[in-house]
């Protein structure tokens, strides 16, 4: 048979021709190779797994549950394990509002299936998690960029003027705390606004919370806004990044009317897949060890976190300014006019062997360009590599 000789041939749905690797893929094999320094990536740093508790939680699944490795009906116990992690989020619900999922990543997709119409709008911050906008590809909706400026926050006037001039979205995609990639959470003030917009305009929000609980200040962090609305706010929660990423799984905390539609929608992708790893993390939580590991994590990525910001100080360029996280893994660095941060990515892996994102992965479509931002990850490298990389990046950035 002859094979399509070009893209318009090939036997895929419209959306699905453009479609290539992602930024995420592509890095994924330039950083594999050996030497790399890399910031580039969002992953938990792998030596602070909790590996032994994590062994001994899945021995005692297989031990005693005969049903450990059967489909099943959701487990009830861990949506009431969720129910308390959210209490210490400062979000009451009942276990009924929870429904477990294959990480944040299936949960905003179940949401996008639930909530987008073909000819809608969808409000998107102009730098947003690149997972998002691919969850929307296979959409035929309209992308409304919000500006979230790194310093000056979202704009919530540009916002209420859109609704106030008949705009009516889908959903606003959002992230208050850790923000990926910007690195900066929403101010308490903003998150009541949010809230007020979003029942005023009856305008589903998903409310990506990845991040939360992993914070660095004293005082722990502000509520997020699902705490302030709950008809409104679809929260999405993760075990991925104060777990492990490789048990995927996840949580969404939405109104009841919404659970057992999630669930038909969840069984035509999945089934149940997870249900093991979901007993392991209940066992894991129910042996009561998860309080110490988040401390634990707080400390460490607190550490390099500080390690990254102090290396920036003296590496980077003059005009160059970056966010100092209190939640997260990231920091978003934007270069002086004329430094576009894609041509440097070659640069910096060709001659200093380190990678970063660059901004332009998180635009979006249609949207202000992001090519003067890239991103930094300070969670997956020890400190002292972490000061090696900035002195790498920093060369490759003074040079221009
Ligand atoms: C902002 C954000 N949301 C969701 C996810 C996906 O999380 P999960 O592994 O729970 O699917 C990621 C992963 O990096 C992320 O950065």
């Amino acid at each position: 048979m002859k094979a399509p000789s070009s893209v318009a041939e090939l036997p895929v749905a419209s959306w699905a021709r453009g479609l290539g690797p992602s930024a995420i893929q592509d890095m994924l094999q330039k950083i594999t190779r050996p030497g790399v320094y890399s910031l580039a990536l969002g992953l938990p740093a792998a030596e602070l797994f909790p590996k032994e508790g994590m062994a001994e939680a899945a021995a005692r699944v297989l031990a005693e549950e005969g049903q450990a490795l059967q489909y099943s009906a959701t487990l009830e116990p861990l949506r009431e394990q969720v129910v308390a992690l959210m209490a210490k989020r400062g979000v009451r619900c009942s276990p009924e509002q929870v429904f477990l999922t294959t990480g944040a990543q299936q949960g905003m997709n179940l949401l996008a299936r639930l909530l987008l119409e073909p000819g809608r709008s969808v409000l998107l911050e102009d730098r947003v998690y690149s997972g998002f906008q691919q969850v929307l590809a296979p959409y035929d909706v309209r992308r409304v960029p919000v500006r979230r400026d790194a310093r000056t926050g979202l704009d919530l006037d540009g916002m209420e003027a859109l609704l106030a001039a008949g705009e009516r979205p889908a959903l606003f995609y959002t992230m208050s705390d850790g923000h990926n990639p910007l690195g900066t959470s929403l101010a308490r003030e903003a998150r009541e606004r949010l809230a007020g917009l979003a029942r005023e305009y009856r305008m589903p929000v998903i409310e990506d919370d990845a991040y939360g609980f992993l914070h660095y200040e004293e005082g722990g962090a502000i509520a997020p806004v699902k705490a302030l609305e709950s008809e409104w706010v679809f929260y999405v929660g993760s075990f991925s990044k104060i777990l492990a990423p490789a048990l995927r799984v996840g949580w969404v905390v939405v109104p009841e009317w919404m659970v057992f539609r999630l669930a038909t929608v969840k069984e035509a992708s999945d089934i149940d897949t997870t249900t093991f790893p979901q007993r392991m993390v209940l066992a894991f939580l129910q042996s009561g060890l998860l309080e110490g590991h988040l401390a634990t994590l707080r400390r460490e990525y607190r550490l390099r976190r500080d390690t990254l910001l102090k290396a920036l100080e003296t590496q980077l360029p003059a005009g160059a300014t970056w966010t100092t996280p209190t939640s997260g893994m990231f920091v978003w660095v934007e270069l002086p006019e004329g430094l576009d941060s894609t041509v440097l990515l070659s640069r910096a892996l060709e001659t200093q062997q380190v990678a970063y994102l660059p901004g332009q992965a998180f635009a979006v479509k249609g949207g202000r360009s992001a090519s003067h931002g890239l991103r930094l990850n300070f969670s997956a490298c020890a400190p002292e590599r972490i000061t090696e990389a900035v002195r790498r990046l920093g060369a490759v950035l003074r040079a221009g």
